[in-house]
């Protein structure tokens, strides 16, 4: 199972991204379940995780605050 992290940056210690929140336009949907291939952002490949193991992983998405 171990690392969970099998393909993003694997020569770095510590994956940190950022992002500038200027450049979020309407929303971005940033990944959490380490399978994206648009890392740190989703591109949907949680939804083959889940059907495959039965998890509920999901983006948590960034966005200007709704009015
Ligand atoms: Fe990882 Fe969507 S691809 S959360």
């Amino acid at each position: 199972i171990y690392p969970f992290n099998k393909k993003i940056k694997g020569d770095s210690k510590k994956v940190v991204d950022f992002i500038e929140i200027e450049d979020i336009t309407e929303k971005a949907s940033l990944c959490r379940c380490w399978k994206s291939e648009k890392w740190p952002y989703c591109d949907g490949a949680h939804g083959p995780h889940n059907r495959l193991t039965g998890d509920n992983l999901g983006p948590v998405v960034v966005r200007h605050k709704q009015k």
